[in-house]
């Protein structure tokens, strides 16, 4: 994606541009070969593009890493926390079977109006759930609902909030559940134990919840790509 390009070359100043240039064609490689879009998927994009939507998306292997995550663990319900267009939830939707359920939570009303035309696009409308509010305030409604337990669990919007979000969704989650956390590496800045960006001390207080919950055993994978170097955080609930 042109876009990734641009971000990566961004965040990469410090690094050789030649690197950036091997991630992004074996990414392109992969995308062709393993996780190439469909017309859903394809038109999901371009409609965000022309929305004016950030292109900060997961990358076509990373859906396609969602997407295996949540069938491999047999998901029939899913929470996500920032919907943005839907690139991942229409990834992740397409895991569950077909009377399984995803809700996704957006902040942004624009964006959300986007996300909502692309999920019916993708036939996936009877499928997905989607809140629009600051997720933080959408959350006492879930309870009230009695919504959950989830099987997976995607974490992906404001980063601050990310440790708030992996508590809330340990508490919904049962035995076997997995959540996965994204943008938790933030170019090697996790590692960074003097930082004072509140996206990277948020990452890694989250960390810390992993290191210290009894009810997970968690790692995290470093990714480089088209969009950077980033990674994921997974947390299993112990069966
Ligand atoms: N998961 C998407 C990308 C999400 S980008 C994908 O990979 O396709 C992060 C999203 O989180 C943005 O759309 C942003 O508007 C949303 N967001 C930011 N703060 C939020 C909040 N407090 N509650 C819910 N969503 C929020
Ligand atoms: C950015 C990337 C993401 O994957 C995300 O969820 C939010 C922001 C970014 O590159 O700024
Ligand atoms: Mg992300």
């Amino acid at each position: 994606m042109p876009t990734g390009h641009i971000e990566s070359q961004r965040r990469g100043g410090s690094l050789m541009g030649a690197e950036r240039a091997d991630w992004s064609a074996v990414d392109d490689y992969v995308t062709e070969l393993l996780a190439p879009h469909d017309e859903a998927l394809a038109a999901a994009l371009q409609a965000s593009e022309a929305a004016g939507l950030p292109a900060i998306q997961v990358s076509p292997p990373q859906g396609k890493l969602l997407y295996l995550l949540a069938k491999s663990i047999g998901a029939r319900s899913i929470l996500e926390f920032g919907t943005l267009g839907a690139y991942s939830t229409i990834w992740l939707g397409r895991a569950l079977p077909e009377d399984g359920r995803l809700l996704t939570l957006e902040a942004d009303p624009t964006y959300a109006r986007v996300a909502s035309e692309n999920i019916a696009r993708a036939n996936l409308a009877d499928v997905v759930d989607l809140r629009i509010g600051p997720a933080l305030d959408e959350l006492p409604t879930l309870d009230t609902e009695g919504t959950g337990p989830f099987d997976f669990t995607f974490i992906d919007a404001d980063k601050e909030n990310s440790p708030a979000y992996f508590a809330w969704a340990l508490e919904h989650s049962r035995s076997g559940s997995l959540i996965v956390a994204d943008n938790v590496v933030r170019d090697g800045t996790l590692a960074d134990a003097e930082s004072d960006d509140p996206k990277v001390r948020a990452q890694r207080q989250l960390h810390e919840m992993l290191a210290a919950e009894t009810r997970v055993s968690a790692t995290t994978i470093q990714t480089v790509g088209n969009k950077g170097y980033d990674g994921f955080a997974l947390a299993l609930v112990r069966q």
